[in-house]
């Protein structure tokens, strides 16, 4: 059964990565299997989570999108976890991770952890949690509106070749088919120039052309976490 957003407005940016954070330690915590979100806004909350847990075994982080960029590119969201979250850590205490190959290519890296996911989780994988952020666009992980990957329903992931949004590179994104078979998705969301896309997704009227109404966990938990001004809208 597909639950309803829940939507928890918080007071700033600062809140919002904080109750991210805890959620990510309780994940980690449980050995789950994380989706981790690329862009900024996770930045803060990994570090949170760095600070909160020191001992990270147990837990596999995989991504839930990707640059096909090489693992130190200022673009690549492996790099802004690395950063933010694994360097915080001892070696010896850190988890598994699962980088997608962005440097070698977008299709060849998108096949590549398409067989890497089925081997690890099977043909139908269940994330513990994913956490997934929202573009202006409404676009969530590299899946952009009004683009073929958004209705890719077979493939786990795919190679997003024309990105809609900076960075236009190519990318790699998991495919709404594993988002919406998680236990649980959370939304980390800031900034007043969200507040249209958050209106979009979660709103009462869900628009259909935005690619983060379609991300709804069919037997688990779709959590919204925004501050106010990227809830002015609802
Ligand atoms: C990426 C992300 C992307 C991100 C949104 C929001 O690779 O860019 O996965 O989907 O979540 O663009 O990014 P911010 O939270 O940094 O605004």
């Amino acid at each position: 059964m597909t639950a309803p957003p829940e939507v928890h407005v918080l007071a700033g940016p600062a809140e919002v990565a904080a109750a991210a954070a805890r959620i990510l330690v309780e994940a980690v915590r449980a050995s789950g299997h994380v989706a981790l979100s690329g862009g900024s806004t996770p930045a803060a909350a990994y570090a949170g989570a760095a600070d909160a847990l020191d001992d990270w075994r147990g837990g596999t982080l995989w991504f839930g999108d990707e640059r096909a960029v090489p693992p130190d590119d200022p673009l690549s969201n492996y790099r802004m976890a690395e950063l933010s979250l694994l360097e915080r850590l001892a070696p010896e205490r850190r988890p598994a991770v699962q980088r997608i190959g962005g440097e070698h290519g977008a299709e060849a890296a998108a096949a590549e952890y398409e067989v890497r996911l089925r081997e690890h989780l099977g043909d139908r994988p269940r994330l513990d949690l994913a956490l997934m952020g929202i573009g202006p666009d409404a676009h969530t992980a590299s899946l952009f509106p009004a683009r073929p990957e958004v209705d890719e329903r077979k493939r786990l992931v795919v190679a997003v070749p024309e990105a809609g949004m900076d960075p236009r590179v190519p990318r790699v994104s998991m495919t709404l088919p594993v988002f919406n078979a998680a236990a649980l998705v959370v939304f980390l969301i800031a900034g007043q120039d969200k507040a249209q896309a958050v209106r979009r997704a979660f709103g009462k009227e869900a628009d259909a052309a935005a690619p983060a109404a379609h991300v709804r966990p069919q037997d688990g938990r779709l959590l919204v976490l925004c501050d106010e001004a990227a809830a002015a809208e609802l």
